[in-house]
């Protein structure tokens, strides 16, 4: 046992990313059950709708769950804030702006924080404002990424040199094997998103979730370099569009931002419109080829990086 388990009260060093407008209610309580912390992933959902989706899964698990608010995409997210206090929830990801003036407020109120790291700086700036974990996701990621555009790989080690609090490796993690690399590379615990789309609990569209299962290597892609809005996502029709249109200058940034908002997310993962709108997904796809429980996947994990553990000493 780490003290990432113990901070948070799990017993299983796995985290849901939060997964804007998608972690829905039946995929955090699943990942709650099966031992990790479920998450419920405010993305820009109505002040109402959170509440509701809280109180749908505070009586669907008992054990710890988190609410990842993306500070700076929420358009309400100092009301969201409120809420989060008020519902008493156990943890809370900060990601997408600057954490620092909501942690103090978040932790007097009993709730434990996580915050959502690209590079080193952000992590101590972070850690000095007081956060309880520091969750630190390379650019394989699916969805929004930093300008830096550093791997997993690269991340973990320089800011769990510099962090004195837990670290949680995302971005590319979707086995036992990942799992184990992460712990060594200096991680408690992962954080998934990608791998979690394709679960039996995720209710996304099922031409989302086969199209993770079908990627190879060549599957996602980064657009929104030209405007500085780094977002990974498969490679569909929709994606291709996207690029034509930034490749050719057709559109201004806010032009960009209009065709990746939200309403466009909802019609490729939720409608499954791959050709009117744009799946987030992350490198890993290229290793995922089944849809199972969270359950089931979690237990495979777990028993495949301890295989891995046991076998690796051999090599050394
Ligand atoms: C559909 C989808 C939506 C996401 N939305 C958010 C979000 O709203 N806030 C956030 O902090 N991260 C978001 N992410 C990133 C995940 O929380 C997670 O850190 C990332 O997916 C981990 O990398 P992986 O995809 O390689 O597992 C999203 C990821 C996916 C797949």
């Amino acid at each position: 046992m780490n003290d990432l388990v113990k901070k948070l009260k799990i017993t299983c060093p796995i985290i849901q990313g939060g997964m804007g407008n998608v972690s829905h209610v039946p995929l955090a309580a699943a990942v709650s059950d099966a031992g990790g912390l479920g998450t419920i992933g405010a993305g820009t959902l109505s002040q109402e709708k959170i509440k509701e989706m809280i109180q749908s899964l505070q009586s669907e698990t008992s054990h710890p769950f988190a609410v990842n608010i993306p500070l700076t995409v929420h358009p309400e997210s100092e009301q969201v804030l409120e809420i989060v206090k008020a519902a008493k929830v156990p943890a809370v990801t900060l990601s997408a702006g600057n954490p620092v003036e909501y942690i103090p407020d978040l932790k007097n109120n009993g709730i434990k924080v996580l915050c959502v790291v690209s590079n080193k700086r952000q992590a101590e700036k972070a850690e000095q404002g007081g956060a309880d974990i520091l969750v630190a996701e390379g650019y394989e990621a699916a969805g929004i990424n930093a300008e830096e555009e550093q791997t997993t790989f690269t991340l973990i080690p320089q800011i769990a040199a510099a962090a004195n609090i837990p670290i949680v490796a995302a971005g590319g993690v979707g086995n036992g094997s990942g799992l184990l690399a992460a712990l060594s590379l200096g991680a408690q615990g992962v954080q998934l998103g990608t791998r979690l789309i394709a679960t039996k609990e995720a209710q996304v569209h099922s031409s989302y979730k086969q199209a993770i299962c079908e990627a190879d290597s060549n599957a996602t892609t980064i657009v929104g370099r030209p405007f500085q809005q780094i977002r990974r996502l498969l490679r569909t029709p929709y994606a291709a569009y996207l690029l034509e249109q930034q490749e050719s200058n057709n559109w201004s940034k806010e032009e960009f931002l209009n065709k990746t908002d939200e309403d466009h997310h909802l019609i490729g993962a939720i409608e499954g419109k791959l050709t009117e709108g744009h799946v987030n997904a992350g490198q890993v796809s290229a290793l995922i080829d089944d849809i199972p429980a969270v359950s089931d996947l979690f237990n495979r994990m777990m028993e495949e990086a301890k295989t891995r553990h046991h076998f690796l000493s051999s090599y050394l």
